[in-house]
C-alpha cells in the first residue's frame, strides 16, 4: 500500500491524538498532505512532527469544530498551505461515557456532545472546499 492518496490534501479534525493521529500518519504514508486540526496544540504539533519525521508534509491549526469561524479557518489553512482541500475527515468527538441512562448526563455535557459530535460535522460538511 502506497501512494493511494498521492496529490491529495486531507484535513483531519481531532488529529492531536488517538485515531485522528493514526489517520494522519496513515494518510501521509499514502501520499496525502495533512492539515492537523485540534483544540489541543501540544497534541496537534506532536502529530505534525510524527508525520514530518516519517517524510510527510503536515501543518497544525488550532480549531474547535463546534465554532464555524474556526472550521472555516482550518479550511483556509489547507488552501494557504497546499492550495486545495480534497478530504475532510470529521474525526473529532468528545466521548462522555457514564453508567446509567443518557438522561442522567448533566445538561452542559449534553450540549457539549451535540455541539462537537453533531454540529461539528455539519459545519465541516457545509464548508466550500478550495479546489
Ligand atoms: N476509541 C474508540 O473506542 C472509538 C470507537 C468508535 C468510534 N470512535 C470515534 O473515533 C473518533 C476518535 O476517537 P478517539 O478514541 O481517537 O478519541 P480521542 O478522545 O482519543 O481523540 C479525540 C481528539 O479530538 C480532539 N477534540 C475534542 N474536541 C474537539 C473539538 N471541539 N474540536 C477539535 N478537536 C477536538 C481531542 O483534543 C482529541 O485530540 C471519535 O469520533 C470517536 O467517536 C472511537
Amino acid at each position: 500500500m502506497a501512494d493511494r492518496l498521492a496529490g491529495k490534501v486531507a484535513l483531519i479534525t481531532g488529529a492531536g491524538g488517538g485515531q485522528g493521529r493514526a489517520a494522519a500518519v496513515m494518510f501521509s504514508r499514502e501520499g496525502a498532505r495533512i492539515i492537523v486540526a485540534d483544540v489541543k496544540a501540544d497534541g496537534g504539533n506532536e502529530t505534525v512532527q510524527m508525520v514530518r519525521a516519517a517524510g510527510g508534509q503536515a501543518e497544525f491549526i488550532a480549531a474547535d469544530v463546534s465554532k464555524a469561524q474556526q472550521v472555516e479557518a482550518a479550511v483556509q489553512c489547507a488552501e494557504k498551505s497546499y492550495g486545495a482541500l480534497h478530504i475532510m475527515y470529521n474525526n473529532a468527538a468528545v466521548l462522555h461515557r457514564k453508567d446509567g441512562p443518557v438522561a442522567t448526563l448533566d445538561e452542559d455535557i449534553w450540549h457539549l456532545v451535540l455541539d462537537v459530535n453533531l454540529k461539528g460535522v455539519y459545519l465541516a460538511a457545509s464548508m466550500r472546499f478550495p479546489q
